[in-house]
This record gives C-alpha cells, structure tokens and sequence, in this order.
C-alpha cells in the first residue's frame, strides 16, 4: 500500500502527466519531468510553436530553450550556446538569420544562429547601445505588430528605461525612446491599437516590488507614468516582469504578463508568474488578472479558469492544540483559524476526490516567512511538495496552490499543520479544491 501510494505521488510531483493549466509561482515541470529553467526569458512565436528562451538558474545563466503549442507543455531544447553568465536572453529575428540579444558584463551581447534551435555564436563583442557610452542591463525584446521592428529595451546606466531599434544587420540602432523619469529595470513592451505600454520594475534586487506601466502614443511619443499594474501591496504577485506576450485569437487577443518570482539569490528554486492582463486603451491602464490557475486557448485566444471549485472553511475543519477559531474581515466567511503551531493541526474530513492529481489552494498567511514550515498530510502521508517553499506567496494573494491526488471517494482527510520555532504562527482561512482541474 505504501508502496504504490508513493508511487502515486511520484507521479505527480515528477509531473509526468500533461500540465493542463498554467499554476503562478508552483514548480513548473518540462514535458521529461524536470523543472523548466529559463528565467529573466520571452517566448516567441514561429507558425504555431511558441518558443520560450531564458537563462538557466542551474548552469551558469546560459540560455535554454523551450517549445510548446499551447504553452502549458514544454518540450525541452537544451542550451542554445556556449555562454556564460547572460542574463535575460532574449529572441529577434531582424532578417533571416535568429539572433539572441542578453546582458553580459553589463553589455548587450548578440549571438546568432541560422536555424531556430541551437547554434548560437557570439556575434563580435558585447557592446554598448546608442547614443551613449553607458553600461546596459536588463535586456528586453519588442516587436511592433504593425511593421514587424524589431526594438531592445534595455536599463541604460541600470537606470533609465531605453528602446533601441534593432538594424536588419542584427546591429542595435537609434535609440527611440527612452524613461527619463525615476530608476526601473526589466522592460517589456506590448502594443495595442496605437497604444505602446511598457512595464518596468523597480530595483530591489531579488525582492519584489510594485511593477509600473508606462504608455506613449507612438513608439517614440513621450511616456507617461508610473502607474499601477496591481494593488502595490501584492508586490505584482511577489514577480518582476520579463516580458509581455501577446496571442491573436480568432476569438480574442490576450494579453499576458510574464514575471519570475525570484528566491533570495535568483537561483534554480526561482519560479514563474504568468497573468493575463486587462488593457484599456481609453482609460490607458493595465491590470494584472490575477488567477491561482488559469489557461489560454492558443487558437482562440480565449482565457478559461477551473470552473468547479469546492471550498472548506477552517474554521469547521477539526480543530487540535492553541489554534483556535478567530474573527477574519479579509477571510469570505469572516471566520478563521489562528495560532496555528508546532502543537497545533487543522484537519479536514470526508473530501471528496477524483484519485487524479488535483490541484488544491490553501488559503493562509505566516507570522514570518524563514520561521518555520506550513505542511499538509494527505491520508496521513505528507505531501512532498515543501509547502514553505512558499510562504512568501501566503497571503500575498491569498492562495498556494498544491497539486496532489486524494482517493476517488468521500473519504480523504487533509490535515494542515506547521513547525518551526515558537514565534511561527499560520492564520489559517481555508482550502479549495478544483474538481475539474
Ligand atoms: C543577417 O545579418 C547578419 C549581419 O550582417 C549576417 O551575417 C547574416 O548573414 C544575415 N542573415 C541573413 C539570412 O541574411
Ligand atoms: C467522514 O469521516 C469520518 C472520519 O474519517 C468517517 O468515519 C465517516 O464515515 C465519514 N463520513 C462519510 C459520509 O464519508
Ligand atoms: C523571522 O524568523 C527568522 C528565523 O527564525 C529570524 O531570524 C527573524 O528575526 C524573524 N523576523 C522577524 C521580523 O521576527
Ligand atoms: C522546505 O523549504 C524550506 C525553505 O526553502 C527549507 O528551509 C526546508 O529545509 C525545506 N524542508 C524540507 C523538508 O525539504
């Protein structure tokens, strides 16, 4: 029974099955089962294979390349060149030739490759942009969907926001616009109608904070901002933005937000957020559509969320040790459990599951994110997702998300609980479970 239960699990967290929904800030799995590496990255589109290139946390911030058509499955490609410590790689395709443009040595080095996958060379040394002799960080990537320019963005003196048209030799041309205001970092830029938005980071090293949005009419029209992209409390979903994808439905145009949500040293535990984002082009506002999963059809455009989701409160659940029921404005039943410690269990009986993997969202927040670990048993065995892993998204939003397997009956008990040192305390709101997810 043990045995084969395990297996059950392996299974899961190996993610040898099909990633059906795009999960911000879980473990992210390629379709060979290990976890996606490509940070600071973009994804482009070649026909109706999207591409995702990022550095690699576990070696050497070299590029990796990914591919995937509905951008849930990826396939994975391996590294893409020979470099080193290039941080932020992005993709254009200026002429026939596929170039790669990253911040080496705090410059903007190219490689170039005459096919899609691998082969990519360094193209002379890393350079400086125009106009001036600065240092340059934080390489972005644009195309207008008008006239197909390709442009780089780039953090010019790692402070002023720059857009450089790319020259259809591969060199990085005129500079075009650029942010005079304020110190940002890791650009990207969307177009919609005539409307050019682009949303920068401040600079808090792996910390995240409040990413902004700026708009001009016209790729060279003044910006205007800094405005808000999310409530500034949510330090954008605990992200920093990399990249704005957009996807041409025959339904719907979708615009996404790519961000990475850093551990403390940018290393290989560093994950995803991916949100669709709501765009008025008459307001000039962009929102961040915040969704603990959520998928976009890449044929229609269309965003769906899971539609059946079954919600339990903790404060009905099976109360053990100091925990004890309390009054919660934020929570939905204005109750909730606090208190919850070392000594301390909150468990959850007669669940009914799918004996699939499900996903699961549990609603809490920590006293203090190093103190101590949240932890969940699943019929008495211990997931081993490492929940702690992220207590720094616990109430940020309100959700953290956990994909596992209960049996397929009305007899799973889910029992949620903690340790750490005696000042580690989890405020405890609920759980919710997506049957169809
Ligand atoms: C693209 O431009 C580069 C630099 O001039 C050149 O080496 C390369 O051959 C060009 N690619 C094609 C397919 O023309
Ligand atoms: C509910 O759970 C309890 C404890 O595991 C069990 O004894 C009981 O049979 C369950 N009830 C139903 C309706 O499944
Ligand atoms: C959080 O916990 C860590 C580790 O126990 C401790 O070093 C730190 O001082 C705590 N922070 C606060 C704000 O209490
Ligand atoms: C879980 O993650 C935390 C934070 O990364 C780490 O300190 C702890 O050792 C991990 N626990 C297990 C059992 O892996």
């Amino acid at each position: 029974m043990l045995v084969s239960s395990a297996l059950l699990w392996l299974g899961a967290a190996a993610g040898s099955l099909a990633a059906s929904w795009i999960v911000p800030g879980t473990v992210w799995k390629d379709t060979s089962g290990n976890t996606i590496d490509a940070h600071g990255g973009m994804v482009y589109l070649r026909g109706t294979t999207y591409y995702w290139i990022g550095q690699s946390a576990s070696n050497a911030e070299t590029p990796y390349m990914y591919k995937s058509t509905d951008l849930l499955n990826w396939t994975p490609l391996g590294a893409q060149a020979s470099i080193q410590y290039m941080w932020r790689p992005k993709i254009a395709k200026p002429n026939g030739s596929f170039w790669i443009y990253g911040q080496v040595n705090r410059l903007v080095q190219p490689l170039v490759s005459t096919q899609m996958e691998g082969g990519y060379a360094t193209k002379g040394a890393a350079v400086n942009v125009p106009p001036n002799s600065l240092t340059y960080s934080d390489t972005g990537m644009f195309q207008d969907p008008g006239d197909g320019a390709w442009y780089l963005l780039t953090s010019a003196d790692h402070n002023t926001i720059q857009v450089n048209l790319i020259g259809s030799d591969g060199t990085l041309g005129a500079r075009k616009n650029y942010i005079t205001s304020g110190a940002y970092e890791a650009p990207g830029m969307f177009k919609v109608g005539t409307t050019y938005f682009i949303i920068v980071s401040a600079k808090t090293g792996w910390r995240s904070n409040p990413n902004k949005m700026f708009w001009a009419d016209g790729i060279s029209g003044s910006f205007n901002g800094p405005y808000d992209i999310a409530p500034e409390a949510e330090n954008t979903y605990n992200s920093q933005n990399t990249f704005e994808l957009t996807i041409t439905g025959s339904q719907a145009t979708t615009y996404i937000y790519m961000g990475d949500s850093w551990d403390s040293t940018g290393g290989p535990s560093s994950t995803y957020i991916w949100l669709p984002m709501a765009v008025s082009t008459s307001a000039h506002t962009v929102t961040l559509q915040y969704h603990a999963m959520w998928k976009v059809d890449t044929t229609t455009g269309v965003v769906s969320v899971p539609s059946s989701k079954k919600r339990y409160e903790a404060e009905d659940a099976v109360i053990t040790g100091r925990a004890a029921v309390t009054e919660c404005n934020d929570c939905i039943s204005k109750r909730s459990v606090h208190q919850i410690d070392s000594g301390s269990q909150v468990t959850f009986n007669n669940i009914t599951g799918t004996g699939e993997p499900q996903w699961i969202s549990l609603h809490y927040t920590v006293s203090n994110v190093t103190a101590g670990e949240a932890h969940i048993f699943v019929n008495d065995q211990l997931v081993p997702t490492n929940i702690s892993d992220m207590n720094s998204r616990a109430g940020c939003h309100k959700t953290v998300p956990v994909e596992l397997v209960l049996k397929a009956d009305d007899s799973n008990t889910i029992k949620f609980g903690a340790v750490g040192s005696e000042d580690f305390e989890i405020h405890f709101d609920g759980i919710e479970i997506f049957e169809d997810a």
